[in-house]
């Protein structure tokens, strides 16, 4: 099925068939980086720009890696120490960006919808790598690709996400592409780190942890979003390790094969029990990582056939 997206700004906008079909491509790069052959030329002569707002580790990292092994020249700037710090605004250091012609802007900022902001003003493909609390859509698309090799489907599984899930555009996305897989999902958490009107998103809600889990398949755990809370939402990181953290008693409420997930960074001892995140048995925490650089090479690709269809319209020679 062709991909007719301009730009990857949430899961929202995908259909089944679209993240059936980044996923397969996806699938074939994570192959292709187990055997060794991990470049190709998809995205040779374009030009990617990564613009992070907000700190990533392998966020950053992974799209700088897929840009490189699809070969295109990559430029990753620190918006910290850009002129951001100067007063330029948002869409003033975009334009200027946008004047050096790049083809793929790969954009991280604090605030939810900055993203598809910056997208309309634009005439490159965009792609959110995380805004405010709204959307991650990379981050759901390796969060499923994990999931589908582990388990050998993507539907009619029990997924529970647990945590800080009003500050997570991890969980949003994840609930919206899961649902859209007809998979069930169980949110846990205390109904402090629970969005208002949650309901309405056809999951189900657990305050009590060891309830939640009964006979789920998968596990995702949650970072607490300090950078998001004015306030205290827990009433201490022991207390909240002891109702919601997640370690081997716990687990075992779980299917006897559930996998456990963490998008990273994860503080061990807070929301999960450091030497679990370790079990090769259990986690796929290592993996997650792995399918990261395998979902954005083939974002990255989808969106590099859309422009380049657009560049040369059919009967236009070149
Ligand atoms: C997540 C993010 O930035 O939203 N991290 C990531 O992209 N791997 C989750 C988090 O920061 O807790």
């Amino acid at each position: 099925m062709p991909f007719a997206h301009d730009h990857l700004l949430g899961i929202e906008h995908l259909s089944p068939g679209d993240i059936t079909t980044l996923l397969d491509l996806a699938g074939q790069y994570a192959d292709m980086g187990r055997g060794g052959a991990k470049h190709s030329d998809a995205l040779a002569g374009l030009t990617q720009i990564n613009m992070f707002f907000e700190t990533s580790t392998r966020t950053q990292a992974s799209f700088e890696l897929a840009g490189k092994r699809l070969g295109a020249d990559v430029m990753s700037m620190s918006m910290q120490a850009s002129s951001i710090k100067k007063g330029e605004t948002l869409i003033d250091t975009t334009m200027t960006l946008n004047a050096m012609h790049p083809d793929l802007l790969v954009v991280r900022h604090p605030h939810s919808g900055a993203v598809d902001l910056l997208a309309q003003k634009v005439n490159c493909a965009v792609i959110n790598a995380g805004d405010g609390r709204h959307e991650h859509p990379t981050q759901a698309l390796l969060d499923a690709l994990t999931i589908r090799r582990a388990k050998g489907r993507l539907h009619r599984l029990n997924i529970a996400i647990c945590g800080d899930i009003a500050h997570s555009r991890v969980a949003r996305s994840n609930i919206i592409l899961l649902g859209k897989m007809e998979n069930r999902i169980r949110l846990i958490g205390p109904p402090t780190l629970m969005p208002a009107g949650i309901g309405e998103f056809g999951v189900e809600v657990y305050e009590n942890m060891q309830e939640g889990l009964k006979g789920v398949d998968v596990v995702m755990m949650l970072r607490l979003q300090r950078e998001r809370m004015d306030g205290g939402f827990i009433p201490s990181e022991r207390e909240y390790y002891h109702r919601y953290g997640l370690d081997a008693e716990k687990l075992a409420y779980a299917a006897p094969d559930a996998i456990v997930m963490h998008p990273g960074p994860m503080n061990r001892g807070v929301e999960i029990d450091g030497e679990l995140a370790d079990d090769i048995n259990r986690s796929v925490i290592r993996e997650q990582v792995e399918m990261g650089v395998a979902v954005r090479m083939a974002a990255m690709d989808l969106l590099a056939r859309r422009l380049r269809e657009r560049q040369s319209p059919p009967g236009v020679m070149v």
